[in-house]
């Protein structure tokens, strides 16, 4: 090889080793690497061009100079893709001293929380977790319910109608306004008592306001033996009210009207924030006291209960005069919503899909 060759070569392996050092500095990719350096105008390639400027004689030899070098610095750019590839040797480039990024991690919605609480609440005294149709015949959301056709009470359900020839005997298809419909439900699946269901469902009317939705859910309990009185209805919904509210947490019944109950009642909850009170105490004065803004004069009210009608334990193919029951229909938005410290003024919100409201919970 001559000399002005060698100082060619000489600088090809210069020009070649800068670039090496180049693509060592690179954040690209393996493909943008290559189209880079070895594409049509890529800096290698206008390098190996250079072999023209060089004598014939000595070309075969340059030629070999820079097929080697092509294939270290191919195999340099794959070499180098594996690494940054690679997790564990990423690291490496990592500046462990940055504050990490808290992944967002999902929970579940409050609602089907409280659907797990509620359940476990009553599971701990004997009740067991049913689930009836959410679309259901007229006969077991109104007519086995002590309701026939045209009477005016079902007036208060406002309910959907789904758009379906009726059944022969278990007449028109709706959108269940109540979890009801699973109490003659739960007698013809169980035959003789004693039972204890609790069913949680989704129910639907044609309501929508703070308190209202068109989607809500009720839990249904229902408990039917011999023997069975109001005292075992009081007695269960204090339990209940200990459990989910805490202990101090009263609860009270009211008398009411159901067609499917008889006597039948309304629950209410002590209020936490006036603590049954109805008036909340100026805490700079005691003697100043103002009315609770939450609550009707210290409670709440969260839906119905009462001693199983006799028609509807006919319905159910029990006997009346061997058993009785008792049975309470409340609404899990609304019984929730009144847990100390959520201050939910408005249930739709809920449903609303806000995430920054949901990711409280
Ligand atoms: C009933 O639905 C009866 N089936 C309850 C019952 C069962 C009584 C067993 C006796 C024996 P009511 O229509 O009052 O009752 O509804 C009960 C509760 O469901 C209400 O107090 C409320 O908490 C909830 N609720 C009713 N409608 C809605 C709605 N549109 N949105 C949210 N919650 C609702």
């Amino acid at each position: 090889m001559t000399q002005s060759i060698s100082s060619k070569l000489q600088s090809l392996l210069d020009e070649a080793d800068r670039i090496k050092k180049q693509i060592h500095q690179e954040t690209l990719s393996q493909q943008e690497l290559e189209q880079k350096y070895f594409g049509k105008k890529g800096l290698f390639t206008v390098l190996s061009k250079q072999i023209t400027s060089i004598p014939k004689n000595d070309k075969p030899q340059a030629g070999k100079v820079i097929n080697h070098l092509k294939q270290d610095l191919q195999d340099f750019i794959e070499e180098l893709s594996t690494y940054s590839s690679d997790p564990l040797t990423q690291q490496a480039k990592i500046d462990l001293t940055l504050p990490g990024k808290n992944p967002i991690i999902g929970h579940l919605h409050p609602i089907s929380q409280a659907i797990n609480q509620i359940s476990g609440i009553f599971e701990k005294i004997g009740f067991i977790r049913v689930r009836y149709p959410e679309v259901d015949w007229d006969w077991y959301a109104f007519t086995s319910l002590n309701m026939p056709s045209n009477h005016p009470a079902r007036d208060e359900w406002e309910t959907f109608f789904v758009d379906q020839p009726p059944h022969h005997k278990k007449g028109k298809m709706v959108l269940t306004p109540h979890t009801s419909n699973g109490q003659v439900r739960e007698m013809e699946r169980v035959g003789e008592p004693p039972i204890r269901m609790i069913n949680i469902a989704r129910c639907y009317r044609r309501q929508q306001d703070v308190t209202h939705t068109q989607m809500f859910h009720q839990f249904e309990g229902l408990v039917i033996d011999k023997g069975i009185t109001i005292q075992h209805l009081k007695g269960t919904i204090d339990y209940f009210a200990q459990q989910f509210y805490g202990p101090g947490s009263k609860s009270r019944i009211r008398p009411f009207h159901f067609k499917f109950t008889e006597p039948s009642f309304e629950v209410d909850f002590s209020c936490h924030i006036c603590e049954g009170t109805g008036y909340i105490t100026n805490p700079d004065n005691s003697q100043q006291r103002t009315k609770c803004r939450f609550c009707k004069s210290g409670w709440h009210e969260v839906g119905g209960a009462g001693m199983v009608h006799p028609n509807v334990l006919k319905a159910g193919g029990i006997d009346p005069s061997k058993y009785t029951g008792f049975a309470f229909g409340w609404g899990i938005e609304r019984t929730y919503t009144l847990k100390e410290g959520l201050n939910i003024d408005d249930i739709r919100l809920l449903y609303s899909s806000k995430l920054n409201f949901l990711h409280q919970f």
